[in-house]
């Protein structure tokens, strides 16, 4: 490290430390303000001298709660005295963002470490541009610390090339306790309950169901609906094996029957509308419900919102013993100078550290995804997944999201994105040819 870079972290730390609250010790709070985020790191990450670099990831956390989550990894790597260069790029899912980074490969010029997941960090390695991190994962015991079936994902050929962040559980249905009480709407447990509650709410004049007409949120929303109507080994069938006789089936027409009953009970502006916006509706009381991953719960908790009090999460309709996930991790890219690559596997240790893992999933509204993390400074929500989690593993219920980058190669999760949405956004397209549609997708290359 340069002695001014040295200097300056020392003074971001002292200038931090003499902000902290006195006699009152930094706990991971869902509500840390950028100032005490760093001081926060301080504490945690401040120590030991090394090569300070620059630091450069990609990311798409922008929404408010995202955006806590995110600072507490900047704030992590100025600790350590890297200098941290923000490459966030909108557009909820993801979609912009990997359109983006795929330039800035191209032309020789990546960042550090980019925001991708699943079968996708195969194939950006499988270009040649991923760096191995294994000396950091060998020294720290990755192996012993993560699921098998996440630290798999994370390897190319036997080496670490990626950093796994959280645990995010896509189906949940987030629910306005105080609209639900007015109108007397009952919280749904499975579809028909939730057709009710939706009736109840429309009579009512509010607006049922939060949604944002974009295809990966239109797609999010279909796997949902595909796993309460049909249950766990249907949508590993169909949806992840692309089986050509369940994706044609009679539980692929109940699948998209039920999913199309379910427009009327959004709104004419969802079109577009980003997924955090669809949240705040449900914040301020707009709308009743919001079906989205736990993500939202992060809005939620931003905006001050608490759990069973301003909101309440419950398992999406007939998936209660069931857990669709997303693991967001950080693949790290081959770097040209020694204090970058250094401050490259600074980031991929305070990532797996247990001080990070905490503060970030309760800002972010996943659970760790390193095993073995205390549990009491979580919600409710965040236990009840936790458990989820574990319950799912080991009744094959646990299935990987094929809206949200998991399951399928991105360029068949974009067909099929099209097919649904194509459905979604059409009066008069029948099932049949719904079908067709999402046979020829799931059947891309
Ligand atoms: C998902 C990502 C989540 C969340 C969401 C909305 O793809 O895994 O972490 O950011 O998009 O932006």
């Amino acid at each position: 490290m340069k002695p001014t870079q040295a200097l300056e972290r020392q003074h971001a730390c002292d200038r931090q430390g003499s902000r902290a609250p006195i006699g009152r010790p930094l706990k991971a709070s869902p509500h840390k303000s950028a100032a005490l985020l760093l001081a926060w790191a301080c504490l945690q990450f401040g120590a030991g001298p090394g090569l300070a670099g620059e630091i450069e990831v990609l990311h798409w956390w922008t929404s408010g709660g995202e955006a806590r989550a995110a600072q507490a990894l900047k704030a992590s790597m100025q600790a350590k005295g890297h200098s941290w260069k923000d490459f966030a790029v909108a557009g909820s899912g993801g979609d912009s963002a990997i359109t983006v980074l795929k330039s800035r490969v191209v032309s020789g010029n990546a960042p550090a470490a980019a925001q991708i997941k699943g079968p996708s960090l195969q194939a950006w390695a499988n270009e040649g541009v991923l760096a191995s991190i294994n000396d950091v994962a060998k020294a720290e015991r990755w192996d012993e610390l993560l699921p098998k079936v996440v630290s798999e994902q994370m390897k190319y050929r036997g080496d670490y090339i990626a950093v796994p962040v959280n645990v995010h559980r896509v189906n949940w249905l987030w629910v306005n306790p105080v609209v639900f009480a007015r109108t007397g709407a009952k919280v749904p447990s499975n579809w028909d309950e939730f057709f009710a509650a939706a009736e109840t709410l429309k009579k009512a004049g509010v607006i049922a169901l939060a949604h944002g007409g974009q295809s990966w949120q239109d797609l999010t929303l279909f796997e949902t609906v595909a796993l309460g109507v049909g249950g766990p080994e249907f949508y590993q069938q169909a949806l992840v094996q692309r089986d050509l006789e369940a994706l044609s089936g009679p539980t692929m027409e109940k699948v998209l029957s039920t999913y199309k009953r379910i427009k009327p009970y959004t709104d004419k502006n969802a079109p577009g509308r980003d997924w955090n916006l669809a949240t705040a509706m449900v914040i301020r009381g707009e709308a009743g419900m919001q079906l989205m991953g736990d993500w939202a719960k992060g809005e939620f908790l931003a905006a001050g919102s608490l759990p069973g009090k301003g909101f309440i999460c419950a398992p999406a309709p007939s998936t209660s013993k069931a857990f669709i996930f997303v693991i967001d991790s950080f693949a790290m890219f081959k770097l040209k100078t020694a204090a970058n690559t250094a401050a490259q596997k600074d980031l991929a240790s305070a990532v797996m550290s247990p001080e990070f893992q905490e503060v970030f999933n309760l800002n972010k509204g996943s659970i760790p995804v390193r095993m073995g993390m205390k549990m009491d400074k979580f919600d409710d929500c965040a236990k009840a997944s936790a458990q989820e989690f574990t319950a799912a593993a080991k009744s094959a219920s646990l299935l990987p999201s094929v809206a949200n980058g998991m399951a399928v190669t991105s360029p068949i999760e974009w067909a099929l994105k099209d097919a649904v949405s194509q459905f979604w956004n059409s009066d008069k397209m029948s099932s049949a040819e719904a079908i067709k549609r999402i046979v020829a997708a799931a059947k891309s290359r």
